[in-house]
């Protein structure tokens, strides 16, 4: 990869579309987009190892999402539950560290026991793929508020002293930092309400790739173009705040 390793966004964070596109144009169910896209997660997570990337978080599922058409809810579980009992070996291997975000609660026990079994077994690794599974984030802030406002109400918290950090560490993810780079594929301008807090001074990437498409070529191009991105954190002078890759 020709990007100047210095340049290597330490987190990026992926809103996965297309896939139905991809289906659609195929003639085939949206079903097999979602499969192709699977395929898609697995390059992606080598992609970011070769080239240094330390946090991976994808936009699998979201809280809207449960509004689909039954059959394609339960085959997108299904297709989770296979790639976490496939890969689940290759990340422990590979020692990446596999978390998920969002409300876990609601997802099938099939789906959500052999990722936690993953989640726990990779507890000690550095190198991270955060899953955003019935996730949103509004309802993240919404839960990060309640937490506030129960230690306001416990006395342990005065309003005065909430800031930033406050309600950081009332994230999903508190330490994980937030996305340097976000990659939407299928060329939607929109966030979806993904990582809304923490988006707040990422750069932004559209790919018209639709996501089971989104391959080598088209992720070095986001690394390209965000290599010469000049992240000023609204002020004036150019910070890349890397930290080293693995
Ligand atoms: C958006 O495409 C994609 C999704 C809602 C699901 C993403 C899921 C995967 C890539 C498969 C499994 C994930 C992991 C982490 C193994 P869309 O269906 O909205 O596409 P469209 O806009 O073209 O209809």
């Amino acid at each position: 990869m020709e990007v100047s390793e210095h340049r290597v966004p330490r987190h990026i964070a992926i809103i996965m579309d297309g896939n139905g596109r991809w289906a659609k144009q195929r003639g085939e169910p949206r079903l097999a987009g979602h499969e192709a896209g699977s395929e898609t997660v697995r390059c992606v997570l080598n992609y970011c190892r070769d080239a240094g990337v330390r946090y991976l978080t994808l936009y699998a599922f979201s809280t809207e999402n449960w509004s689909r058409p039954q059959d394609e809810i339960d085959g997108l579980m299904a297709l989770l539950g296979t790639f976490v009992k496939k890969y689940g070996a290759d990340l422990v291997e590979r020692q990446v560290r596999l978390r998920v975000i969002g409300r876990r609660e609601d997802l099938p026990a099939e789906v959500r026991r052999p990722l936690e079994d993953v989640e726990k077994e990779t507890a000690g690794f550095g190198r991270q793929l955060i899953i955003a599974l019935s996730y949103s984030g509004r309802s993240e802030l919404v839960r990060a508020m309640r937490h506030i406002a129960e230690e306001v109400r416990a006395g342990t918290l005065l309003p005065e002293a909430i800031d930033e950090a406050t309600i950081s560490a009332q994230l999903y993810a508190p330490d994980v930092p937030d996305p340097d780079l976000i990659i939407r594929t299928s060329g939607e301008l929109r966030i979806s309400n993904f990582l809304l807090w923490q988006c707040a001074y990422s750069e932004f990437f559209v790919t018209p790739v639709l996501w089971p498409d989104f391959r080598e070529e088209a992720f070095t191009e986001a690394l390209t173009a965000y290599a010469k991105r000049d992240r000023r954190y609204g002020g004036v002078k150019s910070s890349d705040g890397q930290e080293a890759p693995l």
